[in-house]
């Protein structure tokens, strides 16, 4: 008989999500983390291996899987355009195909699934802040495209699931979030700009650096993914999670140079294809409906992010 609520979560191992899992632990639920370890490490989950409530299971969601569960968190889908360019395809099938899995998987054991959507189902947006109405900007057959569409369909599926089979779903779009245990070569651009100013490496900005971004930290990001599967009003999304407080690539450059007191010097580089030029999410509907707002500074994450590389920098040159 399980007293705990049995919570499955896809993609576990990877940086977010292997937080995620830590909450779930510590609000007494029993996890099961299902990975293919495609970009997630067992080292994310050195602090739960030896835990009686965690689990962690070797699968590839693109393959159905069969388990008796009561909530999904559908986080798995390799994050950073490095990683998920690799192999495009495969990136469209985590999003459809592994959707597709994990919502009949919730359907059969009546489960409440919540999707891991993202700021990428806006493109490159020509409405700023973005608002949850908004539709998106997106090329549909550019090198992003097989992570934005993925998305995008991903959210399709989730409330045509919600429409056709009255399955209980929750759809958040996360914004870019930073912490400890981002993969140091994954070429998104905080651990990027820390691992090239802890080494004393050419710190690369893309374009002129006047592109803006807004960074969350992952403790906030957490607090609202939680909050989102367990809202009791029903409200399903899909909603932003994101910090609002915007930068510019060039100051968060110049913020990791003061932070680590390095000697690295700014180059620039051309802008990749499709890069966003503004990112800037409105939270209203989160603060409304889930009491959330981000409440960690960008100087206080980066100082944490930046203490863990100087930690694991080593593991991974
Ligand atoms: N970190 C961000 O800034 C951000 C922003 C927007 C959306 N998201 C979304 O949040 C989720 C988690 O992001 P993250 O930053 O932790 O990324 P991550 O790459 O660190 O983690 C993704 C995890 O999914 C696993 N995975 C990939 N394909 C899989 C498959 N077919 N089967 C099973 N596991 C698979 C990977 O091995 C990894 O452990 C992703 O869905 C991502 O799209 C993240």
């Amino acid at each position: 008989m399980h007293l705990r609520k049995r919570v499955l979560v896809t993609g576990g191992a990877g940086f977010l999500c292997s937080y995620l899992c830590e909450r779930l632990i510590r609000e007494g639920c029993e996890v099961i983390c299902c990975d293919n370890f495609y970009t997630g490490s067992k080292r994310n989950l050195t602090n739960m291996l030896s835990s009686p409530y965690f689990e962690l299971i070797r699968h590839d969601i693109t393959f159905p899987l069969y388990l008796e569960v009561d909530e999904i968190y559908n986080l798995a889908c390799p994050a950073s355009p490095i990683h998920y360019q690799n192999d495009p395809v495969q990136t469209t099938k985590v999003n459809v195909h592994g959707s597709i899995n994990m919502l009949g998987l919730a359907k059969r054991v009546k489960a409440r699934i919540l999707q891991a959507s993202t700021s990428e189902v806006y493109g490159d947006p020509t409405v700023h802040p973005q608002t949850e109405d908004y539709w998106g900007n997106v090329n549909c057959i550019g090198r992003r495209s097989c992570y934005d569409e993925g998305k995008r369909c991903a959210e399709t599926l989730f409330f045509d699931y919600h429409r056709q089979h009255q399955l209980n779903i929750r759809v958040v779009r996360i914004f870019n979030t930073y912490g400890p245990r981002m993969h140091p070569r994954d070429g998104r651009v905080v651990s990027n700009f820390i691992v090239q100013a802890l080494t004393d490496c050419d710190i690369t900005v893309f374009g002129d650096g006047s592109q803006t971004r807004s960074f969350c930290f992952v403790d906030d990001m957490v607090e609202g993914i939680f909050r989102m599967m367990n809202n009791s009003e029903g409200f399903i999304g899909p909603v932003n999670l994101g910090n609002p407080r915007e930068f510019t690539i060039l100051e968060l450059a110049e913020q990791v140079i003061r932070f680590t007191g390095s000697r690295s010097k700014i180059v620039f580089k051309p802008l990749p294809e499709d890069d966003p030029t503004q990112r800037r999410p409105n939270i209203e509907l989160a603060i409304q409906k889930l009491g959330w707002r981000p409440t960690i500074e960008l100087e206080d994450g980066l100082g944490r992010t930046i203490d863990y590389f100087k930690k694991a920098i080593a593991n991974f040159l």
